[in-house]
């Protein structure tokens, strides 16, 4: 009598990121070579939650590697949030026969693989993602490098019309806790200044820039994270609505604009300002993107064929190594000092 294969669940959490579907096609081509079959949780843990599963093989997912987003869907749900939603969870684990779970996703989304292992012993692994490139023991995830792209080549055509227009121009990128995006976009687009979460900004020095800037070629560019703090004004917690893992939705929060007026109102330039916003989280992966996420990805697969749970697959050096999970959800990785210093040189 033939025996059945051994399952694996796989699920992507939190806001999605092009490198995703390269990550599931990678784990699953490596699981089904190991010999396990694959299935589906679609958005998220709700998928857990709810036991919503799809069908994912070779077949389905042979051409993913070029797609961007998530074909498993995503949400912010944190089972974590109601004790009945983890008791959910465990029986869908059973109920569906899973073997293990593979669990793609950043801080919140592993956070809860990191409980639900240490906690309640299941056979997890995660697959680090993020577009804001903040999660701790893996040196890039995948989707920054697509993200970053997409605002480096954003910025440009900014810098094009505000050259034409003799303007000072302000884009806003994402970022919520961590300024990556924010820096490498600055960095990549040779703009005059960057502003970042992780430390106020200098409003003297901003003018003075900007001031020098113009003098010498009538245009600028700043490069702001959504998350950056003008001295001038209180970061107002309890103005935001928070989602089920407790961080700000900062939507309509309007930073590169409010940098804009900050800026025309202490020079007299005319200063326009745009958001990105969710367009760079979407589109085709980039080369960097489609390897570092099929790596990962059939990483991911060896550590459930070596049953090596409570670990994720992470990219330190060159090589992709298995790390603990409680790793890369115990601090988030944020702009250090070796990059402030190379701005004090850059900008
Ligand atoms: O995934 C993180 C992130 O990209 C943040 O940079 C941003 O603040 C947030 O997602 C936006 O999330 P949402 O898609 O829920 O608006």
């Amino acid at each position: 009598m033939k025996t059945a294969k051994k399952k694996i669940g796989i699920l992507t959490g939190g806001g999605d990121c092009p490198g995703l579907n390269p990550a599931i096609r990678g784990c699953v081509y490596a699981a089904e070579k190991f010999g396990y079959q694959c299935v589906g949780l679609q958005d998220g843990w709700k998928g857990l939650v709810n036991g919503v599963t799809m069908p994912l093989d070779r077949e389905t997912v042979e051409y993913a590697i070029m797609k961007g987003g998530t074909m498993l869907g995503t949400s912010r749900t944190n089972p974590f949030k109601e004790e009945a939603n983890v008791r959910k969870c465990l029986a869908n684990f059973k109920k569906l026969g899973l073997h293990a779970l593979v669990a793609m996703g950043g801080e919140d989304t592993l956070g809860v693989a990191t409980r639900l292992y240490g906690e309640h012993k299941l056979n997890v692994v995660g697959v680090p993602k993020t577009m804001d490139n903040d999660l701790s023991a893996t040196d890039y995830t995948f989707g920054f490098d697509t993200s970053v792209t997409k605002a480096m080549e954003a910025a440009e055509a900014l810098m094009d019309t505000g050259r034409s227009h003799r303007r000072v121009m302000v884009m806003e990128v994402m970022g919520r806790h961590a300024g990556w995006v924010a820096l490498f976009t600055g960095i990549a687009s040779a703009a005059d200044y960057v502003c970042l979460p992780e430390r106020k900004i200098n409003t003297i020095e901003l003018i003075a820039k900007i001031k020098a800037s113009y003098a010498r070629k009538r245009f600028a560019l700043v490069v702001t994270s959504e998350a950056a703090v003008l001295p001038a004004e209180k970061a107002d917690a309890t103005k935001h609505e928070l989602d089920q893992f407790g961080h700000h939705i900062l939507k309509d929060r309007g930073m590169g604009e409010r940098i804009a007026d900050f800026i025309e109102k202490n020079t007299g330039f005319e200063t326009r300002s745009a958001v990105i916003g969710h367009m760079q989280r979407g589109g085709a992966p980039t080369l960097f993107d489609r390897i570092l996420g099929t790596r990962v990805g059939i990483k991911a697969a060896e550590l459930v064929r070596d049953r090596d749970f409570g670990k994720m697959s992470a990219l330190v050096g060159n090589k992709i190594v298995g790390v603990p999970l409680a790793d890369a959800t115990g601090e988030l990785k944020t702009v250090s000092k070796e990059w402030f210093d190379m701005m004090e040189v850059l900008f």
